[in-house]
């Protein structure tokens, strides 16, 4: 038998090994060495034939040449295994990520914003937030703002009383002393009750009416009070103090008008009206064609009320309003009707 240069036959082989890029060629590789007519496979086959004293040498040359072979076919195949299995990944992959969540921002009502808006045009002219409870007593809503016994708003029809269960006996069955504020001047009364002027307050907070839900009432919104009580107060400066919240809140091209009014707890009283915001005062279906539009109630507090309160009449003097925020809003902005403040509709709500 021709010699065979076995080193030659290992190299080769390990070579075509490193060589074969693929599974398959690397099998061919195998068979072609290993295989029934591989090329070492026959060196073994003739190892018969070979002389004796040679075939020991032989024997172990070939056997390392085979373990060197399949130990790198082993490698090479590990190596190819997992080289396709990552093309197969990657080409196979299925992309399974969801689109992110967009987050909607949500943003202020415009009750809430007004009234923030509302708050600072006076606290940057030196008035400080008070608050009081929205369930009151008759006494503060009604009878210490010089409501007379007999006035129409402390009836039920008016207003909602919770009602008395111990039964007060001089009192119509489910009537009591405890109400919901219909306005927010209970405050006034609570605030002069325990502090001494000079006093510069504003009171924002919901009140209630037994009104029925339409364009212009609700039964239940927000409102307002201001109060002031200082020596040397006029309505001069009730009158100036006003004027400039219009002028910050509406803007300087809309006016505004004092109206002679009565309110039970201001002497002289007074509505503020603000010009059109659509018609500009020439009079439309949204001012009633009068040009105008109501925005406030005001006037210089009654002796009567500093009488229940014993503030000295000879030496203070002062001045009150109160005003809606959803009336404001709506004069404001042009809308309509109250009660679209209220249902919600995101496509109301973005515009402001
Ligand atoms: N409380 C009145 C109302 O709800 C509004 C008001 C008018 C408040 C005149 C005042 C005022 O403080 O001076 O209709």
């Amino acid at each position: 038998m021709q010699t065979v240069d076995i080193p030659a036959l290992q190299d080769a082989a390990l070579s075509a090994l490193a060589a074969a890029s693929s599974s398959k060629e690397l099998e061919q590789v195998r068979v072609a060495v290993l295989g029934k007519k591989g090329s070492l496979t026959q060196v073994l086959r003739g190892m018969g034939e070979v002389p004796k004293e040679q075939r020991a040498s032989l024997g172990a040359l070939v056997n390392v040449a085979r373990e060197t072979i399949e130990a790198a076919l082993a490698g090479r195949a590990a190596e190819l295994a997992e080289r396709e299995m990552e093309t197969a990944l990657q080409s196979e992959a299925v992309d399974v990520t969801l689109p992110g969540r967009t987050r909607t921002i949500g943003s202020e009502h415009l009750i809430s914003r007004l009234t923030r808006e509302i708050v600072e045009v006076f606290r940057g002219i030196g008035y400080r937030v008070v608050e009081g409870p929205e369930v009151e007593t008759e006494y503060y809503n009604f009878t210490a703002l010089n409501a007379p016994p007999d006035h129409p708003s402390r009836g039920l029809q008016d207003t909602f009383y919770v009602r008395d269960r111990s039964g007060t006996a001089s009192r119509v069955a489910g009537e009591s002393e405890v109400l919901l504020r219909s306005q927010t001047s209970p405050v006034q009364v609570r605030i002069m009750e325990e502090e001494a002027p000079p006093i510069y307050i504003l009171a924002p907070g919901r009140v209630y009416r037994r009104d029925v839900a339409d364009p212009s009432h609700l039964p239940q919104f927000t409102q307002i009070e201001g109060l002031v009580v200082d020596e040397g107060i006029s309505f001069a400066q009730l009158k100036g103090t006003l004027e400039y919240f219009c002028r910050e809140v509406f803007g300087p091209e809309r006016s505004t008008r004092f109206r002679p009014h009565f309110f039970p707890f201001t002497e002289p009283s007074a509505e503020v009206d603000v010009s059109c915001g659509i018609c500009g005062g020439a009079g439309c279906r949204f001012c009633g064609h009068t040009g105008w539009l109501e925005i406030l109630g005001c006037g210089m507090v009654d002796p009567n009320v500093f009488g229940f309160v014993n503030i000295d009449t000879t030496r203070y003097q002062g001045f009150a309003f109160g005003l809606g925020i959803e009336r404001i809003a709506c004069l404001k902005y042009d809308v309509p009707d109250l009660r679209m403040l209220l249902e919600g509709d995101m496509r109301f709500l973005r515009q402001f």
